[in-house]
């Protein structure tokens, strides 16, 4: 097995802050999954889990060892019109979702761009464009960290939420994501009812023709990792009571607002920064983006510290103004 010692994994996130890790591994099959979590339990290091990197803030330092799932295979089932999709954790999202769509496959084509790894998707259950994970995700495989034992969730049982999965809850930490599988349809199937879709996706789509307007809304308003180290949304949008929102309306009769059932609503985090006149602003390393304020930035030279300074700055802002607080999107990942 190839563990590696003292990695540098600031490259291994997209916030680009700086972490060392004691120890690295990247196992390429279950069987050499197990074999690190076996020699992780015999000699008493402590595991951290991690995927693409893109939905994470590390520590400077994480001792014990780090295992980053390298299972990388992707295959089709098809039977009767219906596609099953096999993917091993370590695929790239979006290179999946492209894939798909150019085999005329409906299902994941408005999750388009999301980056980070197949395994971490079920995690927070990534959403975009009036889509989740959840809405074609028929099971997950996850190995038992401390027997090595691979099994199978059905969706019902990963009791997914809003960025939320049993593997943020009773699962965190005890389960490895190793495989998924998704429910694909050739039968045409275009959900085209989030902000602008429709009006700029060709009429008669291909789900190509969808992922590719997702690409390009995304593209002019959250800033590319590869350029400007960020981690997508740096917090959820806030859930509320429907008296709340009646509240805030009558003082800001505009407030974009999204009923849910049930006496509740989501506000768009991004608006309640954008009010507080914070979109562009910058504490040393750190700032809001300047087209969505939903994304926080890193220009180079920061750290953790530095990040959650302008990340409580914000959600203090947000909360003396709206009375709401803003919670963290990306997992903290503590040592
Ligand atoms: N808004 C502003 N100012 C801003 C940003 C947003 O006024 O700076 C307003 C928009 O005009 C709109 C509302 O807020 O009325 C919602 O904005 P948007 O449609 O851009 O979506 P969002 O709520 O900010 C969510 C997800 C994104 C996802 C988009 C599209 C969360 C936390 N974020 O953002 O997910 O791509 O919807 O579906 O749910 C991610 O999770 O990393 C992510 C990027």
């Amino acid at each position: 097995m190839n563990i590696l010692s003292n990695v540098d994994l600031s490259t291994a996130n997209t916030l680009r802050l700086p972490c060392q890790a004691e120890r690295y591994v990247a196992p390429g099959t279950l069987s050499a999954l197990r074999a690190a979590f076996v020699q992780a339990r015999q000699q008493g290091w402590p595991v951290t889990l991690l995927g693409g990197g893109s939905n994470v803030l590390l520590p400077e330092r994480l001792p014990g060892l780090v295992v980053r799932p390298a299972l990388n295979q992707w295959w089709l089932a098809e039977h009767q019109g219906q596609v099953l999709v096999y993917v091993g954790a370590g695929v790239n999202w979006h290179r999946l979702v492209m894939a798909t769509a150019a085999h005329g496959l409906w299902g994941i084509e408005n999750l388009a761009l999301i980056p980070g790894s197949c395994g971490a998707a079920p995690v927070q259950n990534i959403g975009a464009y009036g889509v989740e994970l959840a809405d074609t995700l028929q099971a997950v495989q996850v190995m038992e960290l401390t027997s090595g034992r691979v099994y199978w969730l059905s969706a019902e049982a990963c009791a997914f939420g809003y960025r939320d999965s049993i593997f943020k809850g009773e699962l965190a930490s005890r389960v490895v994501i190793t495989q998924l599988v998704l429910r694909l349809s050739r039968t045409p199937a275009p959900r085209l009812g989030y902000g602008d879709l429709a009006a700029r996706t060709p009429s008669a789509p291909t789900p190509l023709a969808v992922a590719e307007t997702v690409c390009a809304i995304r593209r002019e308003k959250l800033p590319d990792p590869q350029e400007l180290a960020n981690a997508g949304s740096f917090f959820k949008n806030p859930l509320v009571t429907d008296e709340q929102v009646a509240q805030l309306l009558r003082q800001y009769p505009a407030m974009p607002h999204f009923p849910q059932g049930g006496g509740r609503a989501k506000l768009a985090a991004g608006w309640l920064i954008d009010q507080c006149g914070l979109k562009g602003m910058r504490d040393g390393a750190f700032g809001v983006h300047q087209h969505q304020a939903l994304v926080l930035v890193h220009f180079g030279g920061g750290d953790r510290k530095g990040l959650m300074r302008i990340a409580n700055y914000i959600a203090d802002r947000v909360e003396a103004r709206f009375a709401v607080r803003l919670e963290l999107e990306p997992r903290l990942i503590t040592p």
